[in-house]
């Protein structure tokens, strides 16, 4: 039962690790507040994080305008379709994101009052704790408050890591922030780092015009991706006009009047130099604990500055747990997401499991490129003996409807007893097709089991049916 300030649980952020944990613990019949800081452009609230208020939805509302964009000025002419004078108006396109995001920011705040879950705005940090060892947590709002609470959650997210020496002025050298809200095309725009935010990003902004450049520290393009999937992805998004230059090592990043100089050495150790209008940096995002006084009451971290939880987000405190960008694992909302739902549910005494194996990653591209579980490389380096199974797009029906032929699904199954291992895909919509790989995944299905079920015609999906026949060399339509 809660008094005006004391609550079951409290969590601190509502980015879908917190605001995920607040609901479910809501619906599981606890008292819960959840505290966030994040302000919208009129100073009220905007929960969601950065998963809504700058990464997920407003990255997707954009690579959806500039993909329209693009289709308009190159494939809608062969379906007869007379596009004259196409332009894009980059202020519609951002009022557009906007709104987008003010329906998802008060989304979240229709479900914690449907939920009976109190929102309190402003940043929560510890303050010990207080009788009968309930902790203690400060609201530094529009007015101070402190709430106690049987247990916290901590969902503070991450922030983008900056290179060193070149702080973000989200002007000229841009966090994900900036990057999404760039006012006009840029004529030149370089990126830092090949990874998800920059291959995202380069597309929307190549899209819709800019010559954009990105500069990668590894030799090898998408890496912790299947080789075969980056390799393809690696030629597409060289075809489509993304220059990807590999091996870069950034020395210096200066900022002048007209934009941005950025001096790297080359694969071959080369001195070069890229000037841009604007750099995107996007090379990896660190855990946030500003403010949070973890310290004062003893919140472990690593040494990355992750808060250490056991494999159940169990914090080193008593009754404190932690989920979500801030903690190990993926830096993906729906980890969070499965992670603020699980210990919801722990805190009530049910016994949830959360298998990061089955964790979906996409990268939004186009083609777009989805997997779950294993990559052929690493099940090879572990001496799995696998059979793998392909199916282009190419001889998909539905996709030759779509007019988007590109990529392929893969699906490597164990030699001996046919279970999937890992299904890696690139093509149209692939953002939707995993979700069946990780259904069968889940339930240990075989390639088999896959091969066998009835799908639609014609669907996209057919082409993961056609990749698990292949594995037993089985596939019909190709
Ligand atoms: P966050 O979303 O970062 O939320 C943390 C919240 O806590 C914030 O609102 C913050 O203001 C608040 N907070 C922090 N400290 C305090 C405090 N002391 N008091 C009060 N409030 C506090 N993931 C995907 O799965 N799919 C995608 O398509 C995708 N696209 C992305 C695109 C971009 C450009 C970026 C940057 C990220 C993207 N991500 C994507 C990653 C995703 O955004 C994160 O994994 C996710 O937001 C993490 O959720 P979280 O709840 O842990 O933290
Ligand atoms: P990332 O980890 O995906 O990629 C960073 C890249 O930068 C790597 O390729 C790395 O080798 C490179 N790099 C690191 N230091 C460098 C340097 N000094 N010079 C040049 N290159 C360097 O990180 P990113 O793109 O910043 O995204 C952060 C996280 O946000 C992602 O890992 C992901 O978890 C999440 N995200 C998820 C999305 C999705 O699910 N579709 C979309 C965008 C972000």
């Amino acid at each position: 039962m809660a008094t005006a300030n004391s609550f079951d649980v409290v969590v601190i952020g509502a980015g879908p690790g917190g605001y995920i944990a607040a609901i479910r613990a809501a619906q599981l019949g606890l008292s819960v507040a959840c505290i966030d800081e994040w302000k919208n452009e009129k100073g009220g609230p905007a929960p969601g994080g950065t998963c809504t208020n700058v990464g997920c939805i407003p990255s997707k509302a954009l690579l959806q305008s500039s993909e329209n964009f693009e289709h308009a000025g190159h494939q809608f002419a062969e379906h007869g379709i007379v596009v004259d004078k196409l332009a894009i108006d980059v202020a519609r396109m951002m009022a557009r994101k906007k709104t987008v995001v003010k329906q998802n920011n008060d989304g979240i705040l229709y479900l914690f009052k449907k939920n009976k879950v109190s929102f309190f705005h402003g940043r929560g940090s510890f303050a010990g704790r207080g009788e009968g060892g309930l902790w203690q947590v400060a609201v530094a709002g529009a007015k101070a408050e402190t709430l106690s609470a049987r247990h916290v959650i901590v969902a503070t997210g991450s922030n983008a890591r900056p290179l060193p020496g070149a702080p973000f002025d989200e002007k000229n050298i841009l966090s994900n922030d900036g990057a999404l809200a760039i006012g006009a095309v840029p004529k030149t725009l370089g990126i830092v780092g090949s990874g998800v935010i920059g291959l995202e990003m380069g597309s929307v902004w190549r899209r819709l015009g800019a010559d954009v450049t990105v500069l990668e520290a590894l030799p090898t393009f998408l890496g912790a991706v299947d080789t075969q999937v980056a390799t393809e992805a690696h030629k597409t998004f060289t075809r489509q006009g993304l220059k990807i230059v590999l091996g870069a090592k950034i020395s210096a990043v200066d900022r002048g009047a007209a934009g941005v100089k950025v001096s790297y050495a080359d694969a071959s150790g080369k001195a070069q130099t890229l000037a841009c209008d604007k750099l995107i940096v996007s090379i990896g995002r660190v855990p946030n604990t500003i403010g949070l006084n973890g310290d004062a009451v003893g919140l472990a971290v690593d040494d990355r500055g992750f808060v250490t939880v056991d494999d159940d987000c169990r914090t080193n405190l008593e009754n404190v747990w932690a989920v979500g960008d801030v903690v190990r694992g993926p830096m993906l909302a729906h980890k969070g997401e499965e992670e603020g739902a699980a210990v919801a549910e722990r805190i009530v005494g049910q016994k949830p499991h959360v298998d990061f194996n089955t964790v979906p990653w996409v990268i939004y591209t186009s083609p777009e490129i989805a997997w779950v579980g294993q990559t052929e490389q690493q099940l090879k380096a572990a001496g799995r003996e696998v059979r793998a199974g392909t199916f282009p797009f190419m001889a998909n029906g539905r996709a030759r409807a779509l007019g988007d032929t590109s990529g392929f699904v893969k699906v490597i199954a164990d030699a001996r007893t046919d279970e999937i291992l890992g299904v890696h895909m690139i093509g149209p919509m692939v953002s939707e097709l995993i979700s069946e790989a990780v259904v069968a995944m889940e339930f240990k299905a075989s390639a088999e089991d896959i091969g066998r079920i009835c799908h639609a015609h014609p669907s996209l999906s057919e082409a993961t049916k056609e990749a698990a026949l292949a594995v037993a060399k089985r596939a019909l339509n190709f």
